[in-house]
């Protein structure tokens, strides 16, 4: 028989993703829907080792919901790497109580979250939050859909002063070896061309394209490039390399970098954690563990966090398609 679960600990780890916030409350608020004690763990992994956490009760996470970051703070811990490291946290946890984890974060955190669960007998359930969407078993993570905007919003920007300017613009994305911030908010942002991981187009396509773009009377262009992107020569390389090939380019750099983790969340990001969450406590609730939530087709579905950890969702390919037609 399962044991009745009576107190659920949560922890936000890993790189933060807006959203996050949204997320702590809506385990905290199922928790107290619910009648089950709820703790937070302070900067993941680590405040487990470490023992360090707080009571939350539904009002612990009043206007939460619309801010950026996490105020259960993150971490990426090294210690927890280590069998040591995660047998302080068991014994913290089996101090304080905690019958099943809550896990927010990315696939790093997964990992750990798996190893911890079948080496101590505690439940863990992930949720995933990262901007950079590379999670199998959900169509989106936490925190993805606004880092999309911020990306945008920062393009539209660069928009003005490269079309004043008749200036070439390559701009860097995150994502880690994943492509999906790059496309998404290529499309979004009309770029000329996308450089993601996953597809290698060679530096002869770019110059061949970018040449294109002058002949068809363009007098500025964007290109963004994913941080991962597999072309050979980082974002720097790749503007000096255009520059040198096609000299009547006057090709600028900009780096996104950690803007894309801050910021409100977009209503989008606040809705996919709050159903991501109450799903969670209800499935922690119900005995079952070592799983992630994920939506899936717009159903909040769960997968064993050992398939989740295997595959990596793909990329679609399509639009890379659709960004050369609109890009003509
Ligand atoms: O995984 C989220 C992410 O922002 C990636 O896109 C990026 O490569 C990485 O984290 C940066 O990590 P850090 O904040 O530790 O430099």
């Amino acid at each position: 028989m399962t044991k009745r679960i009576k107190r659920i600990g949560v922890m936000t780890s890993g790189g933060d993703s807006p959203g996050m916030n949204a997320a702590i409350r809506a385990v905290v608020r199922a928790c107290a829907y619910y009648r089950v004690e709820c703790l937070g763990f302070m900067q993941g992994f680590q405040g487990m080792i470490e023992g360090d956490y707080i009571e939350l009760n539904a009002r612990s996470v009043r206007n939460v919901i619309n801010l950026g970051g996490t105020f259960l703070k993150t971490a990426r811990s090294k210690e927890f790497l280590t069998e040591e490291g995660r047998e302080k946290a068991a014994s913290h946890l089996k101090k304080a109580n905690v019958d099943a984890m809550i896990l927010i974060g990315g696939d790093g955190t997964f990992r750990g979250g798996q190893v911890f669960s079948k080496e101590h007998n505690i439940p863990v359930i992930g949720v995933p939050a990262t901007i950079d969407n590379d999670i199998f078993g959900t169509h989106y993570t936490i925190g993805y859909d606004t880092a999309l905007n911020t990306v945008i919003d920062a393009v539209d920007k660069i928009r003005d002063t490269a079309s004043s300017h008749n200036r070439l613009f390559f701009v860097e994305v995150m994502g880690r070896d994943a492509g999906f911030i790059a496309l998404n908010s290529g499309i979004g942002a009309g770029a000329e061309e996308i450089l993601i991981p996953e597809e290698d187009l060679g530096l002869d396509r770019l110059l061949n394209s970018l040449e294109r773009s002058r002949r068809s009377g363009k007098t500025s262009s964007i290109v963004i490039v994913s941080e991962g992107d597999k072309i050979g020569k980082n974002v720097f390389e790749l503007a000096a390399y255009v520059k040198e090939n096609l000299p009547y380019y006057d090709a600028k750099v900009t780096v996104l970098g950690h803007v894309q983790r801050g910021g409100r969340p977009t209503c989008f990001d606040r809705v996919l954690a709050s159903r991501l969450c109450v799903k969670a406590v209800e499935l922690a609730l119900d005995g079952q563990r070592d799983i992630m939530v994920g939506m899936m087709n717009n159903e909040v579905q769960a997968i064993e966090l050992e398939k989740a950890l295997k595959a990596k969702p793909t990329i679609n390919k399509d639009l890379l398609r659709i960004s050369d037609i609109l890009s003509v």
